[in-house]
């Protein structure tokens, strides 16, 4: 049998838009993509989270707005935090909520760049292997889902990291089915992508290193903290000077500081249904929460990194930066 991953790779040789090359360094198992930078060497993007809901509770327009802002800041692609499509992910590479919920929405003309998106815990609930299908490629050239994968843009890197088979409730779940298929048993899974992501990240010489995943690590929100990422996935992303941990799951937009780290969680998950009303203060310094919907720009040079956080009218509700020095004194 041929891998899944040795397929994913070989799709992406294949269909992959000429930015997109497969690297030739594989230090470490996950798959590596690789987007340029602009001409200038700086690079913008979005990052939007829990969003399918067919253009339902607000998706419309954050993504109309989403189009106005990508024009604006010129970007070079989207990252999607994951639960693409609600309730229960794709049914099959046929489903009309691809269309419904992606391609018709995101239509605008300056998002019709590279989605990088990764799977959420609704994702799980439908055929994960349909929305990790080279089908759907096909049906629209900006979607790209992969489990875990590394984004090579020069100055950054992206470690992208499947965070739903992490959660143990979900595994033992009665009431609700989770597509397992490549991923059980749970233990091992988990062991090799914590360990590839160790390396990974270790070798990396990438000035910045953000990390990506459905899950929060800290909230504020409904959900709040993921306890089985805050014990197996933060220790690695302390351990290895990672600037930002990007995350959905909750819905809403919140920005909170380690204490104990130079780590930032940014939860961008207003893509549709939000005001969860909940509020919940953890231990972790909060900079910001908005309990609604919205999304998040991020721009980048090798020396300085900004953030903004904006609703569904597109107004700018909180901006964040930071600089690196160029030659630190470590
Ligand atoms: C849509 O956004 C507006 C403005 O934030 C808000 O008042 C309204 O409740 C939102 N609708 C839904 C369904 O969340
Ligand atoms: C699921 O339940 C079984 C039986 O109680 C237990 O042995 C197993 O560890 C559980 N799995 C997870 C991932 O929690």
């Amino acid at each position: 049998m041929v891998s899944s991953k040795a397929m994913v790779m070989a799709f992406v040789v294949v269909l992959a838009i000429p930015t997109l090359l497969f690297s030739s360094h594989t230090f470490a198992e996950l798959p590596r993509l690789e987007h340029s930078l602009k001409s200038d060497g700086s690079l913008s993007l979005l990052v939007i989270g829990d969003w399918g809901r067919k253009g339902e509770f607000n998706q419309s327009q954050v993504a109309n707005q989403m189009g106005r802002i990508g024009e604006e800041l010129d970007i070079n692609f989207v990252i999607s935090t994951g639960d693409n499509f609600y309730d229960n992910g794709l049914t099959g590479v046929d489903d009309k909520a691809f269309e419904e919920s992606f391609t018709n929405i995101y239509a605008a003309k300056s998002l019709q760049k590279q989605w990088y998106s990764v799977l959420g815990n609704h994702d799980y609930r439908g055929d994960v292997l349909a929305q990790l299908s080279p089908v759907l490629r096909e049906l629209d050239r900006k979607w790209l889902c992969m489990r875990s994968f590394i984004l090579d843009a020069e100055i950054v890197q992206f470690f992208f990291v499947d965070t739903t088979p992490f959660v143990k409730s979900y595994w033992n779940d009665t009431q609700i089915h989770n597509d397992w298929r490549e991923v059980a048993p749970r233990q091992n899974y988990i062991t090799n992508l914590l360990k590839d992501l160790d390396m990974a990240l270790k070798e990396s010489t990438a000035t910045w290193k953000f990390v990506i995943g459905h899950h929060t690590i800290r909230s504020v929100s409904v959900h709040g903290d993921t306890i089985e990422l805050v014990e197996e996935l933060l220790p690695v992303l302390k351990a290895n000077n990672v600037d930002l941990y990007m995350n959905g799951h909750d819905h809403c937009l919140q920005h909170i500081s380690s204490k104990d780290s130079p780590i930032q969680f940014m939860t961008s998950g207003g893509g549709s249904k939000s005001w969860g009303g909940v509020y919940r203060p953890n231990s972790d310094e909060l900079q910001f929460f908005y309990d609604g919907q919205g999304f998040m720009s991020l721009e980048l040079t090798k020396r300085d990194l900004k953030m903004v956080f904006y609703d569904v009218f597109g107004q700018n509700l909180y901006e964040w930066s930071t600089t690196k020095d160029a030659y630190p004194s470590m």
